[in-house]
């Protein structure tokens, strides 16, 4: 696993120590269905031709380095620091001989791209939110346009955690069966930090057991996203709140230079 200023070591910890093993569990256990939910959210975003390469950052277990392989991108490059998230997802992605996995942070994975060689960098499911700080985030943009290739696009999906929550409005039931109950409770710790605690009850023959941890998230505003994006020289093409109150923003490198 590596780590650089722009990666936050809690956040790599708590994956390491509970979010890693119940990831997909908690994405709903389906991934090929979760993947297929992706591709019909990235495929009007992406139009063809779908040729070049395509990286996924914070992929997590695939579900949108799966989507970017069945959507025809020939060479799709799947990007997270955690080396059990990695493994599953290249046990998913058998068959698909698209996809390669690197395991490092975001910032780090786009600067070692060469300038203009990609067509497509997503960074989906609140992993920009990941980030050690606002300033990660702008040294990410900086990084995806000068990876991109004229015209080539960039696709975010994030929570807004911006919004106050109080009293029990912070208790989210994130999923559970019979055998397993994940609760997360969100506290603001900081006016740009939120403090993200899992609990997973999991069923034992001698009872419930709890296991907890967390870690923190950046309240990010969509607005901003979208200004910084601008600011990083992206013509931001689509901006707005989607299924399960995600935010969607998609920007385009454009043709001829970076507008700044
Ligand atoms: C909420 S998950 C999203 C996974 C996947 N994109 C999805 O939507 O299912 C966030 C992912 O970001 C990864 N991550 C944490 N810090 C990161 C960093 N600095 N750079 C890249 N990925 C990071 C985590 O290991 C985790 O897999």
């Amino acid at each position: 696993m590596t780590t650089d200023s722009t990666t936050e070591p809690r956040v790599t910890g708590h994956y390491d120590r509970l979010l890693a093993a119940q990831y997909t569990w908690m994405l709903g256990g389906d991934i090929e269905r979760t993947a297929a939910g992706q591709r019909d959210l990235l495929a009007p975003l992406l139009p063809p031709p779908r040729d070049g390469t395509a990286v996924d950052l914070g992929c997590g277990s695939g579900a949108q380095t799966l989507a970017l392989a069945d959507l025809g991108y020939a060479d799709v490059l799947g990007v997270d620091p955690d080396p059990t998230l990695l493994a599953e997802l290249r046990a998913h992605a058998a068959g698909r001989p698209a996809v390669r996995t690197r395991e490092t942070d975001a910032v780090t994975a786009v600067e070692e791209l060469a300038p203009g060689s990609v067509a497509v960098v997503v960074c989906m499911g609140d992993t920009l939110l990941h980030l050690a700080s606002p300033a990660a985030v702008d040294a990410l943009f900086a990084g995806v346009t000068r990876a991109l290739r004229p015209g080539g696009t960039v696709v975010l999906t994030y929570r807004d955690l911006t919004v106050d929550l109080r009293g029990t409005d912070r208790f989210v039931p994130v999923r559970s069966d019979e055998d397993k109950i994940l609760t997360c409770f969100l506290d603001v710790a900081r006016p740009d930090v939120v403090e993200v605690h899992d609990i997973v009850h999991v069923r034992t023959r001698d009872g419930w057991v709890m296991h907890a941890s967390s870690y923190p998230k950046l309240r990010l505003a969509p607005e901003r996203v979208r200004d910084r994006l601008a600011a990083a020289g992206q013509d931001v093409v689509h901006h707005e709140r989607g299924p399960r109150g995600l935010w969607c923003t998609t920007a385009r490198r454009p043709h001829g230079g970076v507008s700044r």
